[in-house]
């Protein structure tokens, strides 16, 4: 009996040539993955280092590509797939995943060129369609030398009518050191506010040091590490805080370009200067220039409702030294029905691990969102797959962690407490959330009033 088992193996090592064709193939089966996957990342002049479009590029990188997705360390996505499901998910299935290790641990071969999908087509920079209008900032000159520095460069919209937004794309000029930017909306011609403050919001204002461009907490404000213990519908805890302006585009690592959900707009209103905080970082040492500029592109008819966005933050917290994982709370109770269409963990450096959890009015409770290991170099929108209800009464809780220790390699200094603050340095702890109301009359008649929680 036992001489039958080499011919055995000889028959399956025969056999294993046609095995070999279904080895799969670059032109067949990796280029589509790619093309539907990675290329929006991986061309020419975009975030990712190097192109993975033509055989001759990807080959020598199978065995990284191979690596990369089975740790899913690509493409950048941080949910936790146990919970929400969402439009954007780019993760690959298991099959694909497959298909990748196999083509890297078969030989890469290239396969026939005739099976090749359609090369990849890009848009000439922007990405959510060619814009109505353009608004770019004057210039911008970055020394060689210095810290990072953050730009508040405010530009008239040159808008003589309201203008509903349903799309409004930040697009860097300089990749090379625009890290990440916000565009604001700021109203012309409001009455000065500084004259009404209530005792909170003058307390706000007191809590919060400006140096330059960079705003910061107090040293010597109080410590709130658990947000939720106090009154859970301020702007953070223990202060409101009026008219923070209206957030209408950001860039960040990894983010998509707003494009607002379908049948939702924001108002532009006439007379506008929009506001660009640039974060601009000096890593090539050399003089740079930047024109980043946002790309609007109006509704052909008023909306059926506002796009909205309301940011939970805490700014009282403290982050001891050395301390490896340092629970950071923040709850609030909305006040009116409305559907959530995005959520953005928000922290700097430190950022370890941020979970969202609603409890609905009838006591049933729901993780919308848990991004297990944070990483501020991928600051990702979840977009909901369907929008999600929220009843009137509903409490939000959001939960984060931080990692202030020396095995944290992102940490610039574990050596000493950290705090609120703008700079990346320094830290927050903010939910970002996307939303309409329930009711959308009332929310476009509403439109004039709309900023008071939102930006
Ligand atoms: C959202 C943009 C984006 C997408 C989508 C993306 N990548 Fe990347 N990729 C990057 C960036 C930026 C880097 C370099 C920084 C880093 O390694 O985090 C990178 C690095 C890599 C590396 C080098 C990893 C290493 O360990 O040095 C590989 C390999 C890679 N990507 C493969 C892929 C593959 C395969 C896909 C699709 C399945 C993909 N990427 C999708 C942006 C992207």
């Amino acid at each position: 009996m036992s001489s039958v088992r080499p011919i055995h193996i000889l028959i399956s090592a025969l056999l294993g040539a046609p095995l070999c064709s279904a080895t799969p193939t670059f032109s067949r089966d990796v280029a589509p993955i790619l093309y539907k996957h990675c290329v929006t990342c991986h061309h020419a002049n975009d975030i990712a280092p190097m192109a993975l479009i033509t055989y001759q590029e990807v080959r020598p990188w199978a065995a990284s590509i191979k690596e990369a997705v089975l740790s899913r360390k690509m493409p950048p996505w941080k949910a936790d797939p146990h919970f929400g499901k969402w439009s954007n998910d780019p993760s690959l299935t298991a099959a694909e995943i497959e298909t990748l290790k196999a083509w890297a641990d078969g030989g890469k071969p290239e396969g026939d060129p005739k099976d090749l999908p359609a090369p990849p087509v890009f848009a000439e920079g922007w990405r959510a369609g060619t814009p109505d209008m353009i608004v770019p900032i004057p210039k911008f000159t970055l020394s060689a030398k210095g810290p990072d520095e953050y730009a508040n460069i405010t530009v008239p919209a040159n808008l003589t009518e309201d203008r509903w937004v349903v799309s409004a794309e930040l697009r860097p000029g300089n990749r090379k050191i625009v890290h990440h930017a916000h565009v604001f909306v700021v109203e012309e011609d409001k009455p000065k506010r500084t004259a009404k403050l209530d005792p909170a919001q003058e307390y706000g204002r007191w809590l919060h040091i400006k140096e330059g461009t960079l705003s910061f907490i107090r040293p010597d404000a109080p410590v709130i590490n658990d947000g939720c213990a106090q009154d859970d519908n301020a702007v953070f805890p223990g202060v409101k805080e009026k008219d923070l302006g209206s957030l209408i585009a950001s860039y960040l690592p990894g983010r998509a370009p707003d494009v607002y959900p379908e049948g939702t707009a924001r108002l532009v209103p006439a007379g506008s200067k929009l506001n660009f905080q640039i974060h601009y970082s000096r890593a090539t040492g050399k003089t740079e220039f930047d024109e980043t500029s946002v790309g609007l592109r109006f509704a052909r008819e008023p909306p059926k409702t506002i796009a909205r966005r309301i940011d939970l933050s805490n700014h009282m917290f403290l982050i001891p030294a050395n301390d490896p994982d340092h629970e950071v709370t923040e709850c609030h109770t909305f006040q009116k029905d409305m559907y959530i269409t995005s959520l953005t963990p928000h922290m700097h450096l430190r950022g370890k691990s941020m979970r969202i959890d609603v409890v609905y009015p009838d006591g049933r409770a729901q993780t919308l969102l848990n991004v297990p290991a944070y990483n501020f170099n991928w600051q990702i929108t979840y977009r909901t797959a369907e929008p999600i209800l929220i009843p009137k009464g509903t409490r939000m809780k959001i939960v984060a962690h931080f990692d202030n220790s020396r095995n944290n390699p992102l940490n610039p200094d574990p050596t000493h407490a950290v705090r609120w603050g703008s700079a990346s340095e320094t830290e927050m702890m903010d939910g970002w959330i996307e939303y309409v109301d329930a009711s959308p009359a009332a929310s476009v008649s509403s439109a004039g009033e709309s900023a008071r929680f939102e930006r």
